[in-house]
């Protein structure tokens, strides 16, 4: 089982598309172990972005989501991390797949509703961000109709 960070980020939330993007992670079976509305603040939104620094969209990017509140959420599941990129589609809504998050809600570049994971290292740095007092444990009571016994 794998854990990954999502940020609804601030044009989900402003766009009322929070309730429909959390139902597509929720109908594939992952479970939520982690939620938090909040500000990001510009110190956290460094160290979360630290990789994309001198990027040319980097200070708009920071900007953005510094802007208004954005929903932090912690999602577990086999695979999770890969799971969800396919999920959320390709980084820019015009080239993400129909059927996608990023794909059937969006055209913008900057404004792609969603951050995820991209790797178990980011995962477990991310979530550690978010999350510095951990997730919830708790078991699904259709946990063995959702995954594989290992
Ligand atoms: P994310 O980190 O948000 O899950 O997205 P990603 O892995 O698909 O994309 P990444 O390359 O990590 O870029 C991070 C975010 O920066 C913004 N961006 N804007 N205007 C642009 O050319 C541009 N390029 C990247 C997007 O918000 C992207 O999600
Ligand atoms: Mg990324």
């Amino acid at each position: 089982m794998e854990t990954t960070l999502l940020l609804l980020k601030p044009d989900a939330l402003h766009r009322g598309l929070a309730g429909r993007i959390i139902t597509r992670f929720e109908e594939k079976g992952l479970q939520l172990v982690g939620m938090r509305l909040m500000r990001m603040s510009q110190e956290t939104a460094a160290k979360h972005y630290a990789e994309h620094v001198g990027r040319p969209f980097y200070d708009g990017l920071v900007g953005f989501m510094t802007s208004s509140p954005i929903l932090a959420m912690a999602l577990r599941g086999p695979d999770a991390i890969a799971v969800a990129r396919r999920l959320m589609g390709k980084t820019f809504g015009i080239e993400a797949d129909a059927g996608t998050i990023r794909g059937d809600f969006g055209c913008s570049k900057s404004y792609n509703l969603i951050h995820g994971s991209d790797s178990p290292e980011s995962a477990e740095r991310e979530l550690g961000i978010f999350f510095p007092d951990g997730l919830e444990d708790w078991e699904p009571i259709t946990a063995p109709w959702l995954w594989d016994a290992e």
